[in-house]
């Protein structure tokens, strides 16, 4: 069970004055349990090879398959493979349109044909998973939420459809601390809860490294590197840098205390893990 990408490439305004190319003979396959993190600078190619995931947008060459079927075709095994991908867009508040929080969840739901009663059990499921109270929110309107609530009811929108894939394109961009945590706690209870693969778009190095098993970094339309989160910032860290990227902070900082003539062993992929590391090399633990 796969999302498999064979050597796909990708122009914007094909054939126009305003061409533009954005994705260039990419090759991943990305296995169903994985959590995978997408990074790369703004106008790398992430959104766009995002969108390729889910057939929204079709490759100029190469193919895309979702568990063994091509998205190219049209056919009702094509449509239930789309739909096995989800995607949290970027900015995913500017889509919400619906009157009440419960119409915008149930719409990806209700459009895949489910029965009504089935319809608002999975509303109220992806309610309880985002953190949303059915009785006191289901009827609101969504315009009346703060921006972090909003975006939790565009990824309830998402969760609602079941996806054995799921996408999230920088789901903490804008957000404060809170809400960006409380994202992630729920990111992580569907990740560990049901056997999907998630991947997470993010400019954040410490996201990557904090919830993210491999890494894909992205340049112009390429992918720059594809390994073990671990590995490559262990090993590539040149890689990294050529492509204006950088190692998260708590790497850095292991960094200036080993020049500092601290004796830490281990790579920190997070502050939590430095202090452990800390501790241990000051004999505190
Ligand atoms: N709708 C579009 N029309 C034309 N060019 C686009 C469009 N969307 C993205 N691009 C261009 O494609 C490239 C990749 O963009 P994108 O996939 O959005 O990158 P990222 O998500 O990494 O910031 C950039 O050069 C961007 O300007
Ligand atoms: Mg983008």
């Amino acid at each position: 069970m796969s999302i498999e990408v064979k050597n796909i490439s990708y122009t914007y305004m094909a054939k126009t004055p305003f061409e533009r190319k954005a994705l260039e003979n990419v090759t991943l396959t990305i296995e169903k349990g994985e959590f995978v993190a997408i990074i790369g600078h703004t106008g790398s190619g992430k959104s766009t090879l995002a969108e390729h995931l889910n057939g929204l947008l079709v490759p100029s060459t190469g193919e895309v398959c979702v568990d063994g079927v091509n998205l190219k075709g049209k056919g009702n095994d094509v449509r239930l493979a789309k739909h096995k991908v989800g995607i949290v867009f970027q900015y995913p508040e500017h889509q919400i349109f619906a009157e009440t929080i419960y119409e915008d969840i149930a719409f990806g739901p209700r459009n895949s044909g489910k029965a009504e009663k089935e319809v608002e059990i999975q509303v109220r499921n992806a309610m309880q998973f985002v953190g949303l109270d059915y009785d006191l929110f289901a009827q609101r309107s969504p315009f009346q939420l703060s921006g972090g609530q909003m975006r939790r009811v565009a990824i309830a929108g998402v969760i609602a459809m079941e996806p054995d894939y799921l996408i999230m394109d920088e789901p903490s961009a804008g957000l404060d601390p809170v809400s960006r945590d409380a994202i992630f706690t729920q990111l992580m209870a569907v990740f560990k809860k049901r056997d999907i693969a998630v991947i997470l778009i993010t400019h954040s190095m410490e996201e990557a490294a904090q919830y993210a098993d491999r890494l894909l970094v992205m340049s112009k339309g390429q992918i720059a590197i594809d390994g073990k989160t671990s590995e490559v910032f262990k090993e590539q860290r040149g890689t990294l840098q050529e492509v204006g990227l950088d190692v998260p902070e708590s790497i850095k900082l292991t960094d200036l205390l080993c020049a500092k003539g601290l004796k830490i062993e281990g790579q920190a992929l997070t502050k939590e893990q430095l202090v452990e590391y800390i501790k241990k090399a000051k004999g505190w633990s």
